[in-house]
């Protein structure tokens, strides 16, 4: 038993600030971030929330489907920026849509998240336990954004994408996972200090702060061998792969994952140009750009993957 997907929905805020107008406030220039990035502009949440463009990309995810939000019975919402510690961000799009027989949870495993709640949904499927399942990876990163760290504030955006996937058997799906919480610290937000009447800490709310170039080393050795591995489960190569939709942080790791793999540019698709990096939202985001552009179609082979904050990663081969 495994599962197909059978919509998808997206939603970003109004907002598009591009890479001129952010440097009218940093130390900065188009010219830096187009080439080291490949980002050229990215949406910020004004009134937006997670759970609002979470609820909203899941209600287009559910009309595609043509599932009622009664028939979902796992909601689950990737995300490292939540609008409250609690109730979980998938909990409050439990009540907006209505998903009233849904168990519902968030998980954070950064840029990885998407493809972690893939690879827990498909156990439920497997284990005979879910039917129809709602996953969302959803962000508001700009409000842990310090947006005075020109290493940072270029690169990150707002933004939600969902799936429906249903319980299939007549599908394949290989994941190669992992996690080394010893090289955590490369990319972290603090939370809040212990703080009681027993021990009082001064503190101020922490932003992202980021290893950039340690992070980049990371992706381009583990994201290709987490790749090769989940071929290899699946009995494929590279060359039975129809597109490998990666998590958009840089367009040089991309490049640099194709080169390693020895597979065509061409079949990875880019969007990081108009969302930069959405972190969980980055996976679901491109696979709908990616369905609404007719450039991933029924019966396909593709690679997914992820990597970032944990230090995680996560590929998956799968029919779509
Ligand atoms: O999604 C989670 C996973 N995250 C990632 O995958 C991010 C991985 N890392 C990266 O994508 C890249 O390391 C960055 C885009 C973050 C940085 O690119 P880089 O080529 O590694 O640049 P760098 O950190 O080596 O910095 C090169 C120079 C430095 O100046 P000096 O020391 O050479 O004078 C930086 O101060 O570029 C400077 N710099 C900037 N200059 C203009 C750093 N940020 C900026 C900026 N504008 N925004």
């Amino acid at each position: 038993m495994s599962f197909r997907i059978i919509g998808t929905g997206s939603c970003v805020p109004a907002k598009s600030v591009s890479n001129d107008e952010i440097a009218q406030f940093v130390d900065t220039s188009d010219e830096w971030i187009s080439q080291r990035t490949g980002i050229r502009s990215r949406y910020i949440a004004i009134e937006e929330t997670t759970a609002g463009m979470s609820a909203d990309a899941a209600r287009k995810a559910m009309d595609e489907a043509k599932v009622s939000p009664e028939e979902i019975d796992l909601l689950i919402v990737a995300t490292v920026s939540a609008d409250r510690f609690y109730p979980s961000a998938a909990c409050e799009v439990q009540a907006a849509i209505g998903a009233v027989n849904a168990m519902a949870f968030d998980v954070n495993a950064g840029c990885t998240g998407f493809l972690y709640i893939m690879q827990i949904a498909d156990g439920f499927f497997r284990a005979g336990t879910a039917k129809k399942a709602l996953l969302i990876g959803a962000e508001t990163l700009s409000k842990m954004t310090d947006w005075n760290d020109r290493t940072t504030c270029v690169l990150f955006g707002d933004g939600a994408g969902a799936a429906v996937l249903e319980a299939d058997d007549s599908r394949r799906i290989c994941f190669s996972a992992g996690a080394d919480g010893s090289r955590g610290l490369a990319l972290e937000c603090k939370n809040r200090p212990v703080n009681n009447p027993f021990v009082k800490n001064e503190y101020e709310l922490d932003h992202t702060h980021m290893d950039g170039q340690a992070v980049f080393k990371f992706a381009v050795k583990t994201v290709p061998a987490a790749i090769e591995d989940a071929l290899e489960k699946a009995g494929v190569t590279v060359d039975d792969i129809d597109l490998f939709l990666l998590h958009q942080a840089n367009i040089r790791i991309i490049e640099s994952v194709a080169k390693r793999l020895n597979a065509p540019i061409e079949k990875f698709p880019i969007i990081m140009q108009d969302y930069g990096n959405i972190s969980a939202a980055s996976v679901p985001v491109l696979i709908d750009d990616q369905m609404r552009k007719g450039m991933l179609k029924k019966d396909m082979k593709v690679v997914m993957a992820g990597f970032g904050a944990g230090l995680t990663w996560s590929a998956a081969v799968l029919d779509i």
